[in-house]
């Protein structure tokens, strides 16, 4: 006789699902001003405050949207939205992340609306970051891309000053122009993105920060330091909360 193990298979869209809407359950109150972060994971937060909305769970709640897509998202399910301009105080902001690390610095704007996102999110009172298990990391900026918003003028020159920069020279840097269906990928603010590689660990992240930063032609990148307060993991064993 054969004994029959049944093991329930999570996709990792139901992960994210899971964690969008918890966020909104557990952080989300009437009346709060709440930043609407971009992604896939994103959207499924987004598209919970909807429902509560709808279903009259929450009311008088307005959001902030992150990019052009998050407010088109949010507009098809009815989510007043205003502006940081008109509304400077930010009660919660919800987001995914690229990468995130044991001290909750990430790294963001793989999906391209870094510089909105950490405009808004800056200002958010609380920063509540929704991931999947496979975006927690040791070191920053070794599973994929550093991105880097810059202004279009001069591009190329702008890239080869982010490439001699001091504090990668000890990581095999390379860099590369985003592009999309064979064209330059253009951000909601008309920029570009530097996609920064590097085959060996950052030695002092902040640092690198500063520098590219510094760099005259970059309008923004996608390290976030010190900017969230609290990560939601979803896992198939459930969400790990990390503070
Ligand atoms: C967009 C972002 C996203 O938050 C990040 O790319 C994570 O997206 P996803 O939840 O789809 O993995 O920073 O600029």
């Amino acid at each position: 006789m054969s004994t029959k193990v049944e093991t329930k298979v999570i996709s990792r869209e139901d992960l994210k699902k899971r964690v969008g809407y918890k966020a909104v359950d557990d952080y989300v109150h009437s009346g709060m001003v709440v930043g609407l972060g971009t992604g896939s994971t994103a959207y499924y937060a987004i598209e919970r405050l909807g429902q509560k909305l709808r279903e009259g769970e929450l009311h008088n709640v307005v959001g902030i949207p992150t990019s052009t897509k998050t407010e088109l998202q949010s507009k098809s399910l009815n989510i007043p939205l205003t502006t940081l301009d008109t509304h400077p105080v930010v009660e919660v902001a919800i987001d995914g992340a690229d990468e995130v690390d044991e001290k909750l610095n990430l790294v963001k704007g793989r999906g391209g609306s870094l510089l909105r996102e950490k405009l808004i999110e800056t200002e958010a009172k609380k920063l509540v970051i929704i991931v999947d298990d496979s975006k927690l990391v040791q070191n920053l900026g070794m599973t994929g891309a550093v991105p880097v918003e810059v202004i279009p003028f001069c591009w190329k020159h702008t890239m080869r000053r982010l490439l001699q920069l001091e504090s990668l020279a000890e990581c095999n840097v390379s860099a590369t122009i985003r592009s999309e269906k064979d064209s330059i990928y253009v951000t909601d603010n008309n920029n570009y993105i530097v996609d920064l590689f590097v085959e060996r660990p950052i030695p002092d992240i902040s640092l690198a920060g500063r520098q590219i930063s510094d760099v005259v032609g970059v309008v923004e990148h996608g390290i976030f330091l010190n900017m969230a307060d609290v990560c939601l993991v979803s896992g198939t064993e459930g969400i790990r909360v990390i503070e």
